[in-house]
């Protein structure tokens, strides 16, 4: 009787224990990173890999949830929804920032960089470092810049010149700068989303469009464009970003591991950027399904002429010492 009386006894202790430990034991943290390109960009594979990293080095600590393709949302919906918590981490490109900070449309000025290297030294500069926490006000924290590469104009016609833009609809993301610089060219542009691009074009609902080499392959875009003219003319590029409330929420060790994981990731991602605007451009050649326009001297100062006012359109926004030091880096 005794021992019966003792085993239930134990039992029970061992049963309040191990409620007592579930109670204890916390759920990990969840980061949703959303984004709208595919998995195969460099967007899609810094993501991945920042999800393998975080597996690795926090598990049962924080986990990464990965939504490509637009599944979750789109790039306009996206910051809202992080200010929301209902995403943690975007990489929406600079472009799309404009209702937050007008001071990231500098990345938008048409021949501005010329070249990723540039670009990047521009960004890792003071200027480019202030520009990444320009958004601290808003309650958004950059963790950093990725590059896509700099952007082509695919058409249903052949552009060469200037004048060949002339009454064409182009797709654009929701920037001004990019509105200004298709209004320069006497072109009209269009503010819609990524994800229905490809659709707009098939239809014929829009002549044409800007974007990198990679989104022009992997979205196929080269498929129902007849023509891409290599104009390097602009920049696609990102910032990896995440609300002050969330990242401060995290705890200060895991956060140093997460900030790690990203830095990884990112100069992952820079990696496949480079390699894929190589890759890809050739991938798009050897598809015989498009043109690609590469121009002459004379044929590129005429859209270096004819796009550069929009600098001027845009100064007092920006800010001239802004642009100034983002133009000294092509130096
Ligand atoms: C992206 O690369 O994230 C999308 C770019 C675009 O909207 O054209």
């Amino acid at each position: 009787m005794f021992r019966k009386i003792t085993t239930l006894v134990a039992t029970a202790a061992l049963s309040g224990l191990l409620v007592a430990g579930a109670a204890v034991a916390k759920d990990p943290i969840t980061i949703k990173f959303s984004h709208v390109v595919a998995e195969n960009t460099a967007k899609g594979q810094m993501a991945n890999k920042f999800k393998d990293l975080i597996a690795e080095r926090l598990a049962g600590k924080v986990q990464v949830e990965v939504f490509p393709s637009s599944q979750l949302f789109n790039d306009d919906g996206v910051l809202k929804a992080i200010l929301l918590g209902d995403v943690q981490i975007a990489a929406p490109a600079l472009s799309k920032f404009e209702s937050y900070t007008r001071q990231l449309q500098i990345f938008d000025l048409p021949f501005l960089f010329k070249d990723m290297a540039a670009v990047e030294k521009f960004q890792t500069s003071e200027k480019g470092i202030e520009l990444l926490d320009s958004l601290q006000k808003k309650g958004f924290v950059g963790l950093g810049y990725l590059h896509n590469g700099m952007k082509q104009l695919s058409s249903n016609s052949p552009l060469r010149v200037p004048s060949d833009a002339n009454g064409l609809k182009f797709r654009i993301m929701s920037s001004d700068v990019l509105a200004a610089q298709f209004q320069a060219l006497n072109a009209v542009p269009l503010k819609k989303p990524f994800s229905e691009v490809f659709t707009l074009l098939q239809t014929k609902a829009i002549d044409g469009q800007e974007n990198s080499w990679s989104n022009i392959y992997s979205q196929k875009f080269f498929e129902v464009q007849p023509y891409i003219t290599e104009s390097n003319h602009g920049l696609l590029d990102y910032m990896v970003v995440t609300s002050k409330e969330f990242w401060m929420s995290i705890p200060d060790d895991e956060r140093a591991i997460v900030r790690t994981a990203l830095d990884e990731a990112i100069a992952f991602g820079n990696k496949v950027a480079e390699d894929k605007s190589i890759g890809d451009r050739q991938l798009i050649l050897d598809s015989k399904r498009c043109e690609i326009i590469e121009l002459t001297d004379a044929e590129r100062s005429q859209w270096v002429e004819a796009m550069k006012p929009v600098w001027e359109q845009f100064e007092e926004e920006i800010g001239k010492d802004m642009i100034d030091a983002a133009y000294q880096s092509n130096m």
